[in-house]
């Protein structure tokens, strides 16, 4: 009996392998073409951090909705007209503080709450990535040019599919009295996945 070839210089290309996928669709009376331009028009317009970014301002603006984020996010960014598919049951949003950094990830596969802080990053779903993030988390934060203190705890969070995640940064002291829309535009996705903090400005 033949050894199994370990030649994989043969496999289909993911463009090959995809474009087989349609077909079979296509073959059972299925239109896959109409699906994918609306999940990928979904993907670059509506799934975008800008969407958290609105969230965290109004946060840090707005104490009660910070606290109506606090008790429930799901509810609360439906506030700001934000949705999320059924599935992902529960927002849970993570505050920062001086002394707790939390910081999300999905050790299983790659996910997020996409419709709120974007889809995730290429680096997210490293296998590598997955497995240092819940053993080294201090050590994976220094490598992306995160280095926090000894004293403070880092918290992490690991995503299920009901359960998602956002964190929510503390304000830099500096922009106490913005408007929400001047607030939004510092908030990024690595630092609602807790991978990058926000500059404090520089000491003068
Ligand atoms: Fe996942």
């Amino acid at each position: 009996m033949a050894e199994p070839s370990s030649d994989f210089s043969q496999t289909a290309s993911l463009e090959q392998r995809v474009a087989a996928i349609e077909a079979v669709f296509e073959t059972h009376g299925m239109q896959p073409g109409p699906f994918i331009a609306g999940m990928t028009h979904a993907a670059a317009e509506e799934w975008v951090p800008q969407n958290g970014a609105r969230v965290v301002a109004k946060a840090w603006a707005d104490p009660g909705f910070k606290q109506r984020l606090l008790q429930n996010g799901k509810a609360a960014v439906a506030e700001l007209g934000l949705s999320m598919p059924a599935h992902h049951r529960h927002l849970v949003a993570l505050e920062n503080t001086t002394s707790v950094h939390n910081l999300i990830c999905c050790t299983l596969c790659s996910c997020t709450a996409f419709t709120i802080i974007g889809l995730p990053p290429d680096w997210y779903k490293d296998l590598d990535y997955r497995a240092r993030v819940v053993r080294e988390s201090r050590t994976v934060l220094r490598e992306m040019g995160l280095d926090l203190a000894p004293e403070i705890e880092i918290r992490v969070w690991d995503t299920t599919t009901d359960t998602r995640y956002m964190v929510l940064p503390q304000q830099p002291p500096h922009t106490a009295g913005w408007p929400e829309q001047e607030l939004a535009k510092i908030v990024t996705k690595e630092v609602m996945i807790g991978v990058a903090s926000l500059a404090l400005p520089a000491a003068s």
